[in-house]
């Protein structure tokens, strides 16, 4: 499948390039700046997979689905720029938003969600949220296995069922989470892993229990 990663320049996005490529799809890493992109493309490609990289609108245009990696302060604005780009798509959202310095308490945009808030700018894309609680440091290695189940969120049930075959391919167990509205459950507990992490150390992430 060929993926494009909104902000894959950054530490998130970097690890998910990775593993997809491993897994054998076509990953091209997106940027603000189009010579960043190429940079990281180059740097992290392999004689096993290779990557490649372009400005953010460009990335969008080439892909079938998008991967937006990239803060909570850039998000409204990145999406009602590449709006157009990203119609048709199934659309990723792995924000969490969240207000440096205070990344360890829930701030939730009023009564709606990143993932809320992106499907409400692109009409005409299907949103899925998901991948809130796996830590850039379980990702970075693609040798290192990832210990963390998956929730995923979206109104649409073909482009979750896409999603939920992806995170498979990055190694991880995904489940259906629900409707999209449900992000405001899975966006609140990152900042409570966040808290984990300062009070024990590491690096958590969630395992479900008791499915039949
Ligand atoms: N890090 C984690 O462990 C983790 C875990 C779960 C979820 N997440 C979520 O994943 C997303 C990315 O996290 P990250 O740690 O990879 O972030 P990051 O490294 O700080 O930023 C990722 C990329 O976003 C782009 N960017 C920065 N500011 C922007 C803006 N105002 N508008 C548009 N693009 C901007 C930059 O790329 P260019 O400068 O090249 O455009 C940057 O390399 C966040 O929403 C975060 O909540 C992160």
């Amino acid at each position: 499948m060929k993926i494009g990663i909104v902000g894959g320049t950054g530490k998130e996005g970097r690890g998910i390039a990775l593993r997809w490529a491993k897994a054998g799809h076509q990953v091209a890493i997106g940027s603000r700046d189009a010579e960043r992109a190429a940079a990281k493309a180059a740097e992290l490609s392999t004689s096993e997979a290779a990557l490649s990289g372009a400005d953010n609108a460009a990335v969008c245009r080439e892909s079938e689905v998008v991967l937006l990696s990239i803060p909570f302060s850039g998000h409204k604005e990145t999406l009602e720029g590449l709006k157009e780009a990203l119609a048709g798509k199934v659309v990723i959202d792995i924000t969490v938003p969240l207000k440096p310095p205070k990344v360890r308490e829930v701030n939730l945009p009023e009564s709606t969600s990143a993932g809320q808030q992106a499907q409400q700018i692109l009409t005409d894309s299907k949103v899925v949220a998901t991948l809130h609680h796996v830590s850039s440091v379980h990702l970075s290695e693609a040798d290192h296995a990832i210990e963390c189940d998956v929730l995923a969120v979206s109104d649409h049930a073909d482009a979750l069922e896409t999603v939920l075959g992806l995170l498979k391919d990055l190694g991880v167990r995904g489940f259906n989470a629900g409707p999209l509205k449900n992000a405001v459950a899975l966006e609140s507990l990152t900042p409570v892993l966040l808290h984990l992490n300062k009070v024990y150390g590491g690096s958590a992430g969630i395992r479900l229990t008791g499915l039949g």
